[in-house]
């Protein structure tokens, strides 16, 4: 297997990662990536191939799960019950619970409302420059994901901060001073919920919270951590990703050089701009799964317990699914993209996040014909996410 070096902190590779992806496809199915220390698979048969293979996991076998030091295990032990960390049965339990709650209906009828506020947003946007990302995009998957979970929506920016402190255990740079602003973040986050969810099962409404905790009643089994893990996955995985795809989107639309308007032309257009903006530039760039027996796969010889980075964003530019990969090309609609992942973890969010994004999109260029970046937009340093630091444009 080809070895390569590449910094995930280099502020190159940061602002722009597709040309080590394209060398790292050429490597065959499975290259080494140094400065992880492991293998990663970068075309999109193999990503998609390896995101579906039940051989691998993302829960570390329980003899080889590594020493958790103590100034981290308030985070851990939240963690320990989070969906995307856990295997079957466990898995299969916590996440059967939530689809039934996550109706396609329940998320629907959202619609109203994330349009109400998107044009709430547009009439308040000023005429000067500004950061379309904290005057707009961070707004609509915020307020619709507390209003979904049933948490006052003022509670907005508070969990904005908590979970910017949390995720960030999950980008390449992490030091004591992260770790200590998650560990804080997730005892006061759990605090909260947890005194939500007694004023919930004292007065339930219609929301998801009330949902869980009758389910939870009726017979289901979740504990009171697995619910609070839940609840916070929820609110969490709800807007980060979203408000990068919404203003990664704006970004690929103004820079096409095309008519923003004339890819929302009706619903099926609108899903096909949303999935291929998706395709084009995903928020969320690597994940990893662990081996769960050894045995060897693409020549590899992997051993209980290894780690597979899948780069999702490499997938989806691959020029052997997609013809002239790195062109946005709304007409190919992003078919098959991997940036919701694929197979058991298969994001659940979805259907939200591309409801949110095929509204707040066209009313933002109905509004706003004539938005325009006005100045070079810079990606956070935070690999494997991939997001703006700011997206500063006028309204034209
Ligand atoms: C455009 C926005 C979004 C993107 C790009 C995205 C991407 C992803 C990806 C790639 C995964 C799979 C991770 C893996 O395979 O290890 C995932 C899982 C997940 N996502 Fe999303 N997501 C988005 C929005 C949302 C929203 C709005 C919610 C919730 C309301 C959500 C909730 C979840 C949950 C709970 C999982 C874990 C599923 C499981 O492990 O079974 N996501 N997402």
């Amino acid at each position: 297997m080809k070895h390569l070096d590449q910094s995930p902190l280099d502020p190159e590779f940061v602002q722009d990662p597709y040309p080590f992806y394209d060398i790292a496809r050429e490597q065959g199915p499975l290259f080494y990536w140094n400065d992880y220390d492991f293998p990663c698979a970068a075309g999109f048969s193999t990503v998609n191939d390896l995101l579906r293979d039940r051989r691998f996991g993302r829960e570390m076998p329980d003899d080889l799960k590594p020493e958790i030091p103590d100034h981290l295990a308030a985070f851990y032990a939240l963690e320990q019950h989070s969906l995307l960390e856990l295997e079957p049965p466990k898995h299969t339990r916590i996440r059967s619970l939530l689809v039934r709650t996550f109706t396609s209906r329940r998320i629907n009828d959202l619609g109203p409302e994330i349009d109400q506020i998107s044009r709430r947003l547009c009439n308040n946007l000023s005429d000067q420059p500004f950061d379309i990302i904290t005057e707009y995009a961070e707004h609509i998957p915020v307020i619709i994901i507390c209003r979904m979970l049933g948490v006052p929506e003022e509670m907005g920016p508070q969990l904005l901060r908590w979970s910017h402190d949390m995720v960030a255990m999950y980008q390449a740079r992490r030091d004591r001073e992260i770790e200590d602003r998650a560990v804080a973040a997730t005892l006061a986050f759990s605090d909260y919920m947890q005194q939500l969810l007694l004023e919930r099962q004292k007065s339930p409404g219609e929301d998801l919270i009330s949902h869980l905790i009758t389910a939870r009643s009726q017979g289901e089994k979740l504990s009171e951590q697995e619910l609070i893990t839940t609840c916070i996955l929820l609110l969490n995985a709800g807007h980060e990703a979203t408000v990068h795809s919404i203003s990664n989107g704006i970004k690929t639309i103004l820079e096409s050089g095309q008519t923003p308007t004339s890819f929302f032309t009706d619903d099926k257009s609108t899903l096909r701009c949303i999935d291929e903006t998706i395709r084009f530039d995903p928020p969320l760039h690597m994940f990893t799964r662990i081996a769960l027996q050894d045995m060897q796969v693409f020549g590899h010889d992997f051993k209980r317990g290894d780690s597979v980075g899948l780069m999702l964003a490499a997938a989806n530019r691959d020029p052997q699914r997609y013809e002239n990969p790195a062109n946005f090309d709304v007409s190919r609609g992003g078919v098959g993209q991997l940036g919701f992942g694929a197979g058991l973890h298969f994001c659940i969010g979805a259907p939200l996040a591309r409801l949110e994004m095929g509204i707040a999109l066209p009313i933002l260029f109905e509004h706003f014909p004539n938005l325009e970046i006005v100045e070079k937009p810079v990606y956070a340093n935070r690999y494997h996410f991939h997001g703006l630091e700011k997206l500063m444009v006028t309204s034209g």
